[in-house]
């Protein structure tokens, strides 16, 4: 996708996001897989999953019609796109809990569907990309990357991606410029950075695709809290992915990702010129191992 002249965002068709969302991980995936199959470990995880699956059949007498419409709501996923999104939402969190179990640094959380690698470069108190008249409120973000011993981490990079004001993400929703709240910054000598961005908006998963339709059959809500998206990357340290949070947001207790922790929470004031509001929040990276 490229820049557009239109700058007001449209909410994305589930099959846009979705489908944007699937070419992405396929062509990350592709560049990233080994190649190489542990026929043990595949037997083992796959007959755990059939066997799950088929004891809830019999312990809840699952009927034709429902087997059906499970079998229908599954194509769908596929046609609309939505297993990144599916599998983001209600299974990425616990394959994040054991990834990073064994940290003793800060706490990370789910990358989701809308990461973009490759992002524009900054300096370490540098202004996203935005649009000239970008709507919401100005949101100073500062603080330090440091070693689990306390030593700042000069070579750190800090990448921050987030939704609009709308809650869309540039290059999953239409007309919105294509690296817009997306960017990478090199922080200074002190470990620091001091980000300028604005504070997103609540995100609303689609509603009008297959997840939508499960969420609506369920009498579930679709919404997750406004959250930041980080990766910091130091060299010698493991890359820490993670979400940042706002108090007082209506879904911090119930997101449907289920990937919020107590860790992740910022604490805004507002900005000591008057404009928007302040954070600090530092991030602690564990060693390689
Ligand atoms: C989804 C979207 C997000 O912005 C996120 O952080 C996690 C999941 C999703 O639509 O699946
Ligand atoms: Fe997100």
């Amino acid at each position: 996708m490229t820049e557009q002249d239109g700058y007001l965002s449209e909410a994305p068709a589930a099959a846009t996001s979705g489908g944007l969302a699937s070419e992405r991980f396929r062509e990350r995936a592709a560049a990233s897989q080994s190649g190489v199959v542990d026929v043990e470990r595949v037997n083992h995880l796959a007959s755990r999953a059939v066997k799950a699956l088929n004891d809830i059949v019999l312990e809840e007498a699952v009927s034709y019609d429902e087997y059906n419409a499970f079998k229908a709501w599954l194509i769908k996923v596929g046609e609309d796109g939505e297993w990144p999104l599916f599998l983001d939402v209600w299974l990425e969190h616990s394959v994040e809990d054991v990834a990073t179990a064994h940290r003793d640094g800060s706490k990370g959380s789910i990358e989701g569907p809308y990461y973009i690698e490759d992002a524009p470069e900054l300096e370490w108190d540098g202004t996203i990309p935005m649009r000239e008249d970008e709507p919401g409120t100005p949101l100073s973000f500062s603080g330090q990357v440091r070693a689990v011993d306390g030593t700042p981490l000069k070579d750190a990079r800090v990448e921050l991606w987030h939704a609009d004001n709308d809650g869309f993400y540039s290059q999953f929703a239409p007309g919105i410029p294509e690296w817009n709240l997306r960017g990478i910054w090199a922080v200074n000598d002190d470990g620091r950075f001091d980000i300028h961005t604005i504070r997103p908006a609540p995100y609303q998963i689609p509603t009008d695709g297959a997840c939508g339709q499960l969420i609506a059959a369920a009498g579930w809500h679709a919404w997750r809290p406004a959250h930041l998206h980080f990766k910091v990357h130091a060299p010698g340290h493991e890359l820490l992915t993670a979400q940042l949070y706002f108090p007082g947001d209506p879904h911090n207790e119930d997101d449907i990702a289920s990937a919020v922790k107590p860790e992740l929470m910022l604490d805004p004031k507002p900005a000591a010129d008057g404009k928007g509001e302040d954070v600090e929040y530092d991030f602690v990276l564990d060693p390689e191992a």
